[in-house]
Formats: C-alpha cells, sequence, structure tokens
C-alpha cells in the first residue's frame, strides 16, 4: 500500500497539494484532474522521487524519507514512476529496457528473458536494436513503459502514459494494464480525462482544490 498522510507540497511559495490523506489500495487507480492540478506532482510523491514539504508518504508502511539507506533504497525499489515525457537513456532500446534490471543486479540469463518479454509485450522487438535517441515520442514513451514492466514493480505509476500514442498503441497499452494488474502490481494512472479510467474500470480520484476528492463536483 502507498500511503499519504497530511501531505504538502510546495515549490517555493506556491502550494500545489495541501494536507492530502489518502491510501492507495486498489489494484487500478486512475487520477484525474486539468493541467496544472497536481497530477505529476502527486506520483513523484507517491514514488519517494520529490519529498512532502508537509506530511509523510509510507510505502508498505516504511518512510522512504527517514529510514536507513538500505531500506530505503529496498522500499523505494517496489515503486516504478514512468514519466509523462520520458527521456532517452544512451544506447539502443534494448540496452534502455535492460537498464534497471542491471542497477538490481540480475543475472544476464534473466536480464534477457524479462527484456525480450517487455519488448514482445510493447511491441518494440523491431526496433531493439535502433539507438534511442532516435526514436518518436511514442516510440520513446513504449520503450519508458517496456523498462518498467521489466522490472516487474509492486506498484507502476503511469503518468499520461497514453498522450503520445496512437489510436491501436492505446488499445493494446489498456490491454498490458490489465495484464499488469492480473500479474500482480498495482497500476496508478494520472491522466487529464475519464476515457483511460473507464474503459479500464479503474478506481477514479479527481485532484481539486489542492487535494484528492473521489468524486467530480462542478466549478
Ligand atoms: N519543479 C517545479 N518547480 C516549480 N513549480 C512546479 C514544478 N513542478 C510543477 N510545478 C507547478 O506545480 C503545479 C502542478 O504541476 P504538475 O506538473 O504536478 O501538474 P499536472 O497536473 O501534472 O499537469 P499536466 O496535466 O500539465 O501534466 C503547476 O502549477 C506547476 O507549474
Ligand atoms: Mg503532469
Amino acid at each position: 500500500m502507498i500511503e499519504l498522510r497530511n501531505v504538502s507540497l510546495s515549490y517555493g511559495k506556491s502550494e500545489v497539494l495541501e494536507n492530502l490523506n489518502y491510501t492507495f489500495n486498489q489494484k487500478l487507480t486512475c487520477i484525474i484532474g486539468p493541467n496544472g492540478s497536481g497530477k505529476t506532482t502527486l506520483l513523484k510523491l507517491a514514488s519517494a522521487i520529490i519529498k512532502p514539504s508537509k506530511g509523510e508518504v509510507l510505502i508498505d508502511d516504511i518512510n522512504p524519507w527517514s529510514s536507513e539507506d538500505d531500506v530505503s533504497l529496498e522500499v523505494r525499489r517496489r515503486v516504478v514512476y514512468v514519466h509523462e515525457k520520458p527521456t532517452a537513456l544512451r544506447g539502443t532500446v534494448w540496452d534502455n529496457v535492460a537498464y534497471g534490471l542491471k542497477l538490481r543486479g540480475l543475472s544476464r540469463d534473466e536480464i534477457s528473458s524479462r527484456v525480450s518479454e517487455a519488448l514482445e509485450i510493447m511491441e518494440l522487438k523491431e526496433l531493439a536494436e535502433t539507438t534511442a535517441s532516435e526514436l518518436s515520442a511514442g516510440q520513446l514513451q513504449k520503450v519508458a513503459i517496456a523498462r518498467a514492466i521489466a522490472i516487474n514493480p509492486k506498484y507502476l505509476l503511469l503518468d499520461e502514459p497514453t498522450a503520445p500514442l496512437d489510436y491501436k498503441s492505446r488499445r493494446k497499452l489498456l490491454q498490458t494494464i490489465q495484464q499488469i494488474t492480473r500479474r500482480g502490481s498495482s497500476v496508478i494512472i494520472a491522466t487529464h480525462t475519464t476515457g483511460i479510467a473507464r474503459k479500464l474500470e479503474a478506481k477514479i480520484l479527481y485532484i481539486k482544490d489542492k487535494t484528492l476528492r473521489e468524486r467530480h463536483e462542478p466549478p
């Protein structure tokens, strides 16, 4: 479970989230909100990339900001955040997908089989030897998702994952997300429309007035 307790987040003097309390305990959750409402900020808080200005974030009951380095690293590795505009890492598509696995010290055989599987799922096999920096935005998004899938994290946080994807790739990704939850991961998706959330039959949350709400109230 990822839990936010009395979490506030300010960038300088500007407060984006205020006294937010929520426990993510569903297999599939979508966070809906307009541009600038704080979706990315919330996902980065939940994955311990940014530290709350106030309050605490607990990942499986552990606060990664106040635990021993080894405990903190282990708990952070349970959560993978896929950026809304992923950047290419050095090397080929294969290298990019293998990156997180190498960091985690997996064996060569294990890395090879996981990368192959992730490339297959994301329909990237033909691009395996392509230099990642030469990819289109949509292709790069798929590579970033493949990199995350290969890790098979307990929590997968996807920031606007379908934005650069074409219709067919979008449909495929929604199926893949369902597959991932069946495999055991919990998925949290940030998006600005309810379309994906409804198709996935996900738990829907709205960001409004610097906090998360379960219902959408008209302005
Ligand atoms: N690093 C930063 N420094 C200062 N302000 C920031 C920073 N990151 C985000 N903000 C501000 O915080 C607010 C929320 O930004 P955030 O990126 O979380 O919104 P979002 O809901 O993800 O928007 P979008 O739909 O455009 O992706 C915005 O007003 C933004 O300008
Ligand atoms: Mg965003």
